[in-house]
C-alpha cells in the first residue's frame, strides 16, 4: 500500500476508544466521525473507507474514491444496488456472526411462547382474565418436536444447537448441502416441500437476494403442517405477506412470529397486528448489549488488514448478495 492518507469515515456512533484504536493502526489514517459527516456530507467524496449503518446506497455508489465499505449490520440487501454492483473493485464486509446467539435466543423465546401459550397468557393478563383451561388445550412440548431451519449460516447453526438443548429434532435446508452439529438432516434446495412437511417449527433465516425475494408463497405455506409455526428472523421480503396472511386465516398453518415484515413496519391497519396466533417483534432479534463493541472489533480487525493489504474477514460475496 502507498503512504498516502487514508480517509476513513465512521458513519456509526462508536465510543472514543474505537476512534483511538483506529488512529493507532496507522499514521496514514485520517478519521471522520459520524458527527463530522453530518456537518459536511461532502466528506463522502474523499472517503477511502466507510464503516456505516444504512444510508442512501446511491450516494455511496457514487463516492469516487471508496475502496471498502464495512456495514454495521449483517444484511447488505439495502446496499447492493445495480450501481454498487458496477463498482466491481469495491470491497464490502459485514458483521455476520455477532447476531447468532441473540437471534437463537430470540427464536427459542418465540418457540417457547407458542409451546407454552405464553403469548395468549399475556393477552389474558392484559384483559384481567384467568382462563387456565383455554390455554392448556394449546400446550405442546419441544421435546421431540421438529424445528426446520431455512439457511444454515452462523445464525441457523446456533439456533440448531440451542434447539437441540431443548430436545428438539433439528433439520435444515441449505443452498449447498453440508452437515452441521446438532442437525439431523440437511435438505438441498430442490427438497423444500418435503423439508417443510416435516417441521412443527419453520425458522426462516434467509438474507434478501434476487433468489430469495418472495421465497415463501402460497405453495410453501400449503406444504407446511397445519400445526406449523412459521418464524421469520431473516428478511421480510423473503415472504409473500398476503400468502402468509391467508395461510394463517384459513388455518393452513397454526401461527407465525415475525421479527421482519414486508412492508416494514406493517401499516397500522394491517390484519397481522390483531391476530391472536401472531407475534410481531420490531426487527430487534439481533440486537444485544455489546453490539457496537463487537461490530467495531470486526471493523478494527479489517482496518488493520486493509492497511496491511491483507484479505479482509467477513467479506460479502456481492453476486450472491450475502
Ligand atoms: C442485520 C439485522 O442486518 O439486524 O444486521 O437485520
Amino acid at each position: 500500500m502507498s503512504s498516502s492518507t487514508l480517509t476513513v469515515l465512521l458513519n456509526v456512533e462508536v465510543p472514543s476508544s474505537v476512534l483511538t484504536r483506529a488512529r493507532d493502526i496507522s499514521s496514514r489514517i485520517s478519521i471522520v466521525t459520524a458527527q463530522e459527516l453530518r456537518a459536511r456530507p461532502a466528506w463522502l467524496n474523499e472517503a477511502d473507507v466507510l464503516f456505516t449503518q444504512r444510508m442512501d446506497p446511491e450516494q455511496l455508489a457514487a463516492a469516487p474514491r471508496l475502496k471498502w465499505v464495512q456495514t454495521f449490520g449483517a444484511g447488505v440487501d439495502w446496499l447492493l444496488t445495480p450501481n454498487l454492483h458496477r463498482r466491481e473493485e469495491l470491497l464490502v464486509t459485514n458483521t455476520r456472526g455477532i447476531h447468532a446467539q441473540p437471534i437463537a435466543e430470540h427464536v427459542l423465546g418465540l418457540v417457547l411462547m407458542f409451546a407454552r401459550q405464553l403469548h395468549r397468557a399475556v393477552r389474558q393478563q392484559s384483559a384481567r382474565r384467568w382462563h387456565s383451561e383455554a390455554l392448556q388445550v394449546g400446550l405442546s412440548s419441544l421435546s421431540g418436536a421438529t424445528l426446520g431451519i431455512v439457511g444454515l449460516g452462523a445464525i441457523g447453526r446456533r439456533v440448531a444447537t440451542v434447539a437441540g438443548a431443548f430436545g428438539m429434532r433439528v433439520t435444515a435446508l441449505k443452498r449447498t448441502p453440508a452437515s452441521a452439529p446438532g442437525v439431523e438432516r440437511v435438505f438441498g434446495p430442490g427438497q423444500l416441500l418435503p423439508f417443510l412437511k416435516e417441521a412443527e417449527y419453520v425458522v426462516n433465516t434467509l438474507p434478501l437476494t434476487p433468489q430469495t425475494d418472495g421465497y415463501f408463497g402460497a405453495a410453501e405455506f400449503a406444504a407446511m403442517r397445519s400445526d406449523a409455526v412459521f418464524i421469520n428472523v431473516g428478511r421480510g421480503r423473503t415472504v409473500q405477506t398476503d400468502a402468509l396472511l391467508q395461510a394463517l386465516q384459513t388455518g393452513s398453518i397454526a401461527a407465525a412470529a415475525l421479527d421482519v415484515t414486508e412492508p416494514e413496519p406493517l401499516p397500522e391497519d394491517h390484519p397481522l397486528w390483531a391476530m391472536d396466533n401472531v407475534i410481531l417483534t420490531p426487527h430487534y432479534a439481533g440486537a444485544h448489549p455489546g453490539y457496537v463493541q463487537r461490530a467495531s472489533a470486526i471493523f478494527l480487525e479489517n482496518l488493520s488488514r486493509f492497511v496491511a493489504g491483507a484479505e479482509l474477514t467477513n467479506l460479502v460475496d456481492k453476486p450472491a448478495g450475502y
